[in-house]
């Protein structure tokens, strides 16, 4: 048993973002016993392990980002999607048929994640299956739970990165066999988008999806170009997640819908059905989008949210940051759309931890039985100021830094 002092904060519901100012943490087995104001008598004399003034909340999950793309962030943004794919991100994905660059970039990107308080993440990789083998190898090497994708793309692609229908199905199963027994890195299904797969290509992963029942992550009606181009190439389906009903990929969880910002009824429907989630990914959205997600609508509406990096159209990897985008985005959109509410910093870390983290299992909280995957926070308040807990982390969320993550837990295990 281990007990953490602290000011503790940790999202509950939606609503109910709980604060312990001064409080205990009690772990047992790398899990959440429990969360007191007051150290039981019991307790007394065991050891504690005293972060006095920090922050301790739950390490964060991104629930949308490229790994190959990790060097272009903060780089090349005067594009918006369909042209900055072309110009930048394709001809950036085609280097990975070079193990040795895979590897460079993939173990740093890997090690950040971890740097960056993300601790748990879905992932896209390219359309190379050695490439995506060595990411697994660095998720699972550093216990990060994820969902990894080698990427499928059979049309509509330059000639230096696309496939042929039957080379990604044959690919896809591989990467699946060699992975699905992982501990930590599970393989999950990844046809890139609508406009760069075939429908032959979409109904045999339909078929691998129930053949090893196994989940599906894409960009859902990301802008109006690609929610355009996505009918015109699907005749006869009336919206994007159509499509991927039609094909059999809504049938197996998690189903991850990264942007999700102009879904017609029915793509709301098929999403509540399936049980899936719709990812904000605030920065990407504003950098090469330009289309803002009605948060406050989706809540409301009973969508699973969750919150991601979308590296390299977003451009910082710690969703801490993307927290406090997705409240400033979702007030613009209410100040132009009075039908769509704002969302507050509650809902927003709530998005972030708990309600994304359910999705690989029982993280993101610090109610009892979830992982203590956590993150203590320092120097966060002037001298001469003293916030809340609440407020340690909502400035957190704004201003924070990877030099203010003073210790990371995985598991129980400090990192
Ligand atoms: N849609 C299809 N591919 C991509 C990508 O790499 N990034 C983003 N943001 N959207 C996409
Ligand atoms: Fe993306």
């Amino acid at each position: 048993m281990k007990i953490y002092h602290g000011n503790i904060v940790y999202s509950k519901s939606a609503t109910e973002l709980m604060s312990y100012e001064n409080g205990y943490l009690l772990v047992e087995n790398g899990k959440v016993l429990s969360v007191e104001k007051e150290l039981k008598e019991e307790y007394k004399n065991s050891e504690i392990i005293d972060f006095k003034n920090s922050l301790i909340i739950p390490a964060f999950s991104d629930l949308h980002v490229h790994a190959p793309q990790y060097p272009n962030r903060g780089i090349q943004m005067d594009l918006l999607l369909n042209d900055w794919l072309n110009k930048y991100t394709f001809p950036l994905e085609s280097k990975y048929k070079d193990e040795s660059f895979a590897r460079k970039v993939y173990s740093k990107f890997a090690a950040d994640l971890i740097k960056y308080g993300t601790m748990h993440a879905v992932i896209l990789g390219t359309i190379h299956n050695n490439a995506t083998d060595i990411l697994m190898e660095e998720l699972e090497r550093r216990g990060i739970s994820s969902f990894v994708g080698k990427v499928n793309m059979d049309k509509n692609s330059p000639s230096y990165l696309i496939e042929t229908t039957d080379e990604s199905i044959k690919n896809t199963e591989l990467f699946i066999k060699k992975h699905q027994n992982n501990k930590y890195a599970k393989p999950i299904l990844t046809p890139r988008f609508a406009p760069t797969c075939s429908f032959d290509l979409l109904k045999k992963l339909g078929e691998l999806s129930d053949k090893y029942n196994i989940g599906v992550q894409t960009h859902i009606v990301e802008s109006l170009w690609e929610a355009e181009e996505a009918k015109k190439c699907f005749e006869g389906c009336l919206c994007d997640m159509e499509i991927y009903e039609k094909a059999g990929l809504l049938k197996h969880k998690p189903f991850i819908a990264a942007h999700y910002i102009f879904p017609s009824e029915l793509d709301l429907k098929l999403l509540k059905e399936c049980g899936g989630f719709a990812v904000q990914c605030p920065d990407s959205t504003s950098n090469v989008i330009a289309g803002i997600m009605r948060t406050g609508y989706l809540l409301d509406n009973g969508i699973n949210l969750g919150i991601g990096s979308d590296i390299a159209a977003g451009e910082y990897l710690g969703i801490y940051r993307g927290v406090s985008s997705a409240v400033r985005l979702s007030k613009i959109k209410s100040f132009y759309e009075k039908e769509n509410r704002s969302i507050d910093f509650s809902e927003a870390f709530y998005m972030a931890t708990k309600m994304s983290g359910s999705i690989f299992g029982k993280v993101g909280s610090f109610e009892k039985g979830y992982d203590f995957d956590a993150l203590v926070i320092s120097d966060i308040e002037d001298d001469y100021e003293k916030l809340t807990p609440i407020e340690m982390a909502e400035r957190f969320c704004y201003l924070g830094e990877t030099t203010n993550i003073y210790h990371r837990f995985l598991r129980g295990e400090e990192i």
